[in-house]
């Protein structure tokens, strides 16, 4: 028997097992959320972006390395046209390689899309939203469409598609409505993750200005409601709190003021096919080059392989200080959150 060139399965040097990727296929968006990208953002060059297949074909390989769960991200996923095709193929790998195709989306285009979605054989999905009154919401992504975010997320609920709202939490934005969200998306049947601000990419302001640690909002949470930490596990970086008075579960993602780098199971790659091993690291491997060479299979394995060797053991996020520059000059909708 010979023995095969690459273990099946992708370990780090930190022995952490990758089974998770993320999976950008574009890095535009019709949103502009301002803790995110400049009013004027430079997105990358059209000529660079992976065609469809290639994103396909590059997937089959994560699979064949013992990746398991996939998640479609952005920019904005449902903006790139066509992506409806990728994700019918994808889905054809649920229930054999794949446990789960998923997506993270702004919800803009969920009225038209959520159907497919479904019939995809996506189960669910999150969806980015950071306040419910429509004048904080236009502030804050740049852009007057919360209504038809809501009218997406009702076309999500009748497709049968589960729900995460994601929610970043701002001190003087959305601070004083974090409860009443929890509560409507509770209500609504949706679980709800709160996110800490990230310094990455540079923005039009000061992300330290609106950085609030979610140890302290859990602590005023727990004034009002009876929070109990729960087993749940989604695979992803969340911890889960059940709240008995809404019924319905929180999430935390707490990158700055709790580390969970320790048990990382991803990695992301950009729609223009650079792999990167950490959210918050420069280390990348270029997959397109792979992918276009004369062995791709092999060459996309070995490029694996070399992300394994070079995933840094966690991120270094500081945001104590005012006019800090980002961790990373790449912003969230480049690498896919
Ligand atoms: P679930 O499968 O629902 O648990 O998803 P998830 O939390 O992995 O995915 P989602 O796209 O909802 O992630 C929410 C946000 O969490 C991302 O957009 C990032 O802001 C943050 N996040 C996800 N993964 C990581 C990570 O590996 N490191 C850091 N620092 N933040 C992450
Ligand atoms: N810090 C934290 N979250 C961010 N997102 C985008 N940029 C940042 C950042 N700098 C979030 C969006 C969305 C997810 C894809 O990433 O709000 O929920
Ligand atoms: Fe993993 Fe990097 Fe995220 Fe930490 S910041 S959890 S190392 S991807």
């Amino acid at each position: 028997m010979t023995e095969a060139k690459h273990q099946t399965g992708l370990v780090d040097r930190y022995q952490r097992h990758i089974s998770y990727l993320r999976l950008s296929v574009t890095d535009r968006c019709d949103l502009r959320c301002q803790y995110c990208m400049p009013e004027r953002m430079q997105f990358l060059p059209k000529a660079e972006i992976l065609s469809l297949e290639e994103v396909y074909r590059m997937a089959l390989g994560f699979m064949a390395r013992g990746i398991t769960k996939i998640r479609l991200t952005g920019g904005e996923p449902l903006v790139r046209r066509d992506v409806i095709d990728l994700v019918r193929t994808l889905g054809r790998h649920i229930g054999q390689e794949l446990e789960e195709l998923t997506l993270t989306t702004n919800g803009t285009q969920l009225s038209e899309m959520a159907d497919d979605l479904a019939a995809a054989g996506i189960r669910r999905i999150n969806v980015s939203l950071d306040s419910l009154d429509q004048q904080k919401f236009a502030k804050l992504t740049r852009r007057d469409r919360l209504e038809q975010v809501l009218e997406g997320l009702q076309a999500a609920k009748a497709a049968g598609l589960r729900v995460k709202i994601n929610t970043v939490a701002m001190k003087d934005f959305n601070e004083g409505e974090i409860a009443s969200l929890i509560a409507w998306a509770h209500g609504e049947g949706f679980d709800l993750t709160l996110i800490e601000v990230m310094p990455l990419g540079e923005v039009d302001g000061d992300r330290v200005d609106h950085f609030v640690p979610l140890t302290a909002v859990i602590e005023r949470l727990e004034k009002s409601w009876t929070m109990a930490p729960s087993g749940h596990v989604t695979g992803g970086p969340a911890r889960y709190f059940d709240i008995t008075e809404t019924g319905g579960r929180l999430g935390v993602i707490s990158p700055l003021t709790n580390n969970f780098c320790a048990g990382c199971n991803r990695i992301r790659v950009t729609a223009t096919g650079q792999l990167y091993p950490c959210l918050g690291g420069g280390e990348q491997v270029d997959l397109r080059a792979a992918l276009r060479s004369d062995d791709p299979d092999e060459n996309l394995s070995a490029a694996l392989d070399e992300a394994m060797r070079i995933k840094p053991e966690r991120h270094f996020f500081d945001i104590s200080q005012r006019g800090a520059e980002p961790a990373q000059p790449r912003h969230m909708s480049v690498t896919g959150g």
